[in-house]
């Protein structure tokens, strides 16, 4: 059966930021099967590509006169396991969220820390998701793919992945070429639990709780995350807009003898320092601003929030003013982190 399209179709729930643009034509596919269907139909139609997860790492600037094929195949299922550790393959179109909780439940170790992290499985090792001193490209054993031209399978190993700081070889060499319809992580059956990262410790102190599960690990970094970051289904954002920038140790050190309090972090790079833009975009004035129907969250300088009925446009000029501010005071250029189409 030729795979139908809807046309002209609204974005509006299907992105976080909740910007009001539609696509020309508009499927979703559910398993592999319906995946190599659409795709030539897609190409028949002869515009752009777009394949969509949550919305949740992507700020549309106008109508997208293109494809899009929403991701939804799901499924959990144990490939393998011993003693030690789980092989899980996870459907693409999982929410992440969802998977992660069902990984506590089971006891299997290596995503809690990862807990409450909006979209979908499959966009994970994307931008190698990352959250309170976790990142996933650690629990990923394979990702699973059909490239679109050829809509053959291919498999992806860790190691082909160039996985770094938000970052992975599917933003860049591949970007465009493959739809992610499977992850396979290898989890830990003896939990190694990492409360190091910013209030986890704390939160678990004043639970009292000295011997924590990966529940209690899950449980604090949901309470941390939901006292900072704005819920999208009430705020429109898609998280962290830019990335830490990473600066040359001797620029750090000239910074620190003038701004003592600066937070920093050791950088992937030697000789690099990373520092949270959350902390220039503060110092810059922005954290709480609102310009019209868009704004800096008042809790965390690096969400931009879309208070309803801002367009993809009115939120790239604001990140465009807080880039400068950030660039005339520290003289340090923020990058998006969020995908922009
Ligand atoms: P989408 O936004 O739908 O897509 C993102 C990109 O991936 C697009 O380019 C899309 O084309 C591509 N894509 C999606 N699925 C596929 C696929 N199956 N095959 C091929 N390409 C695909 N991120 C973090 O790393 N850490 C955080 O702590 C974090 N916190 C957040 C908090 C909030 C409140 C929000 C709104 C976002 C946060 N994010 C965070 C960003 C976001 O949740 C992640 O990047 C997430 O992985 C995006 O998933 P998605 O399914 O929504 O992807
Ligand atoms: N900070 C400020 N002001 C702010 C925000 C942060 O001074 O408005 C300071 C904090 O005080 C702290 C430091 O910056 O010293 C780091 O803050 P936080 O722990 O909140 O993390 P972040 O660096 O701002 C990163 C990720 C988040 C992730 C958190 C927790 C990036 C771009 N962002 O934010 O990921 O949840 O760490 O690990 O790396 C996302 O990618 O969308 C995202 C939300």
């Amino acid at each position: 059966m030729k795979p139908e399209f809807e046309f002209d179709k609204n974005l509006k729930k299907y992105n976080t930021f909740s910007i009001a643009v539609s696509a020309k034509a508009f499927a979703i596919f559910k398993s592999e099967k319906e995946l190599t269907n659409l795709l030539p139909a897609a190409k028949e139609l002869n515009m752009p590509l777009l394949i969509l997860g949550g919305g949740s790492n992507l700020l549309f600037t106008k109508d997208f006169e293109g494809v899009i094929l929403k991701n939804e195949i799901k499924g959990t299922e144990i490939l393998s396991e011993d003693n030690d550790t789980v092989l899980v393959k996870c459907g693409a179109g999982e929410s992440w969220h969802e998977f992660v909780l069902f990984c506590v439940s089971k006891g299997w170790a290596g995503l809690e820390n990862l807990s409450l992290i909006p979209g979908t499985v499959g966009a994970s090792p994307i931008q190698n998701i990352g959250a309170y001193g976790a990142e996933v490209k650690n629990t990923i054993a394979s990702v699973q793919t059909i490239e679109i031209e050829s809509l053959l399978k291919k498999r992806f190993l860790t190691e082909d992945c160039a996985f770094g700081y938000r970052d992975s070889i599917f933003k860049k060499v591949v970007k465009g070429k493959y739809v992610i319809t499977y992850v396979v992580f290898k989890l830990k059956k003896h939990a190694v639990i990492n409360t190091s990262y910013g209030a986890i410790q704390e939160v678990l102190t004043e639970k009292n709780i000295t011997a924590p599960t990966l529940r209690d690990v899950s449980n604090a970094v949901i309470q941390i995350r939901k006292s900072k970051l704005p819920n999208p289904a009430v705020m429109g954002n898609a998280g962290s807009f830019f990335k830490n920038p990473e600066i040359p140790e001797e620029q750090f050190n000239e910074l620190k003898a003038t701004h003592p309090d600066i937070p920093s972090f050791a950088g992937v790079k030697p000789g690099m320092v990373k520092v949270p833009a959350g902390w220039l975009i503060e110092q810059s004035g922005w954290k709480g601003k609102v310009v019209g129907h868009a704004g800096v969250h008042k809790m965390q300088a690096l969400v931009l929030i879309n208070y309803g009925g801002a367009t993809g446009e009115d939120i790239i000029q604001l990140s465009l003013d807080v880039r400068k501010s950030v660039q005339e005071l520290f003289g340090i250029e923020l990058e998006p982190e969020v995908n922009i189409i």
